[in-house]
């Protein structure tokens, strides 16, 4: 079966495919699909529509290089697709919405680990016959793509290991580990001189692997669990670098296009990610954020009593309510409670009130967390906000109902100057008629500070699983009729 598949797909041997232009044409084509592609995931409306273009670029990419090269074994690639398929589908269908972050960590690390290993094959024959360092060029992104490639998948184990709570997820080794990464970058770059100058001396070239692998732990370790996501789309940039690096060595336009949008897509996200959470890029690598407690002493401690309610007293409201806003956070992932969310606001629709969502772009724990669940659930694009388009709104809304957020509506952010996340940009939802806030307890968010909303006046508390609370509502609006 696998004879016939290799002979069928041996178009190799035809003149038109060992013509370079076409191959290049191709390839050419399908590197323009990659950008169309992410030019459409930059909104939710025509995100489908930009997964798509992009599958099939890569689908041309591969076609095209499997009849373009000389292929050594067609029985191993079969097998590495079908492995690599049966396992991506398997991790695909068992994840949680909560664990995404975790495998795209792992994804991202498989990505690095990737181009480094294709460095490897590239560089051992050429070492067995001491050409590898005759190309300068050849040379030096040979040795960053293994660099760079090794560093995105140990740092990128230790993300995966922290998401997913397997390792404590605080800062540790934060003073340590400064030390430690300016000695092993000076190593590796010490190693790849002499391993230039002496190609022979292979114990260099298994050194240059190891610290690689070292220095992408302790550049992790340091960093808090939470934020991990920056760093998990800080290691995708370093991926797409790796990528382009193995580009240069194989000498494959492709592969450098595709490896630089990566890149750059990677740090935009990275750098959109540190601007809404009001922190520096250095800051978040290097600051040890969760080392210790933040708890904003700043804030000066809780501030009065905050008032609890029931769900059928806030349902009360709710029912006379012309306009509501709903403020969604990291708490509706955690419970889950997207649909019944989209519920309510079905319900309330029908009953004349007019809704709307408000999302804040660091609500949750990754890019876009919030627009993907409500999107599984079936809310309407139209009725999605972001923070600048409906930040004016609080002030004429009647009820605002937080589910699961705290951080994203802390007025700290705008109050207190010595808050930790002040000048940080949140959602006024205290400017609303009445406030109700749904959470488990008073308990603080990620960024680990006390929430003076809770204690407004015009703030009520609900305290539960949001999903429970939500189904609460939704009983008690049917008892109101
Ligand atoms: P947080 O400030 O983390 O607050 C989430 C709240 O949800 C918690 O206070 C928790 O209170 C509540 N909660 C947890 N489980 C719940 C459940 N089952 N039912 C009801 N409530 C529940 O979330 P946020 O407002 O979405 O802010 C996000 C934070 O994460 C920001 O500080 C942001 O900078 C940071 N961050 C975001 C990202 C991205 S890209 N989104 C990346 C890194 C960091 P209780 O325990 O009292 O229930």
């Amino acid at each position: 079966m696998i004879e016939i598949f290799a002979q069928v797909t041996d178009l190799t041997s035809l003149p038109l495919f060992r013509q370079k232009w076409l191959i290049d044409l191709i390839y050419l084509i399908s590197v323009m699909l990659f950008i169309l592609g992410l030019k459409k995931l930059g909104t939710a409306r025509t995100a489908r529509q930009g997964n798509f273009l992009s599958m099939l670029g890569m689908f041309i990419a591969i076609m095209v290089t499997l009849l373009n090269h000389n292929i050594v074994s067609f029985q191993l690639i079969v097998i590495a697709l079908v492995a690599g398929a049966v396992v991506g589908i398997f991790m695909a269908k068992k994840v949680v919405m909560t664990a995404m972050p975790d495998m795209v960590a792992i994804f991202n690390g498989f990505g690095g680990i990737a181009s480094s290993l294709v460095a490897v094959a590239e560089f051992l024959p050429k070492q067995a016959n001491q050409t590898a360092n005759n190309d300068i060029l050849f040379y030096v992104t040979l040795i960053l793509s293994i660099l760079i490639g090794t560093v995105t998948f140990s740092g990128s184990l230790i993300a995966f290991l922290k998401l997913s709570e397997a390792i404590p997820g605080k800062a540790i080794m934060v003073t340590f580990s400064k030390f430690l990464n300016v000695t092993l970058s000076m190593g590796i770059i010490m190693a790849s001189v002499l391993l230039y100058n002496d190609i022979n001396q292979m114990h260099f070239f298994i050194a240059i692997i190891g610290a690689s692998f070292i220095l992408g732990i302790t550049l992790v370790m340091p960093i808090g669990g939470a934020d991990m996501p920056v760093v998990v789309s800080l290691l995708n940039s370093y991926s797409g670098i790796a990528v382009a690096m193995t580009g240069f060595v194989l000498k494959n336009n492709s592969l450098i296009v595709v490896g630089s949008l990566v890149g750059a897509s990677g740090i935009i996200l990275t750098n959109i990610m540190c601007k809404a959470m009001n922190r520096s890029l250095l800051n978040v690598l290097f600051g040890g954020f969760g080392a210790t407690s933040l708890v904003a002493e700043a804030n000066g401690g809780t501030q009065g009593t905050a008032k609890s309610s029931s769900a059928e007293d806030a349902a009360i409201i709710i029912d006379i309510a012309e306009s509501v806003i709903i403020v969604p956070g990291y708490g509706m992932a955690v419970s889950q409670a997207q649909h019944v969310v989209k519920k309510l606001s079905d319900v309330l629709e029908a009953r004349g009130t007019k809704v709307s969502f408000a999302i804040h772009p660091v609500a949750g724990r990754m890019p876009g967390h919030m627009n993907v669940l409500l999107a599984e659930s079936g809310v309407e694009y139209d009725k999605l906000y972001a923070m600048d388009q409906i930040n004016d709104r609080f002030a004429q809304t009647d009820v605002v109902i937080v589910i699961g957020a705290n951080d994203v509506v802390n007025p700290a952010a705008k109050s207190n100057p010595s808050s930790p996340i002040y000048g940080m940009p949140v959602l006024d939802v205290g400017n609303a008629k009445s406030v109700m806030v749904l959470k488990r307890s008073l308990n603080l968010g990620f960024a680990n500070i006390e929430n003076e909303l809770f204690f407004k006046d015009n703030t009520m508390m609900i305290f539960g699983d949001a999903k429970k609370t939500v189904e609460n509502f939704l009983t008690a609006l049917d008892e109101l009729g």
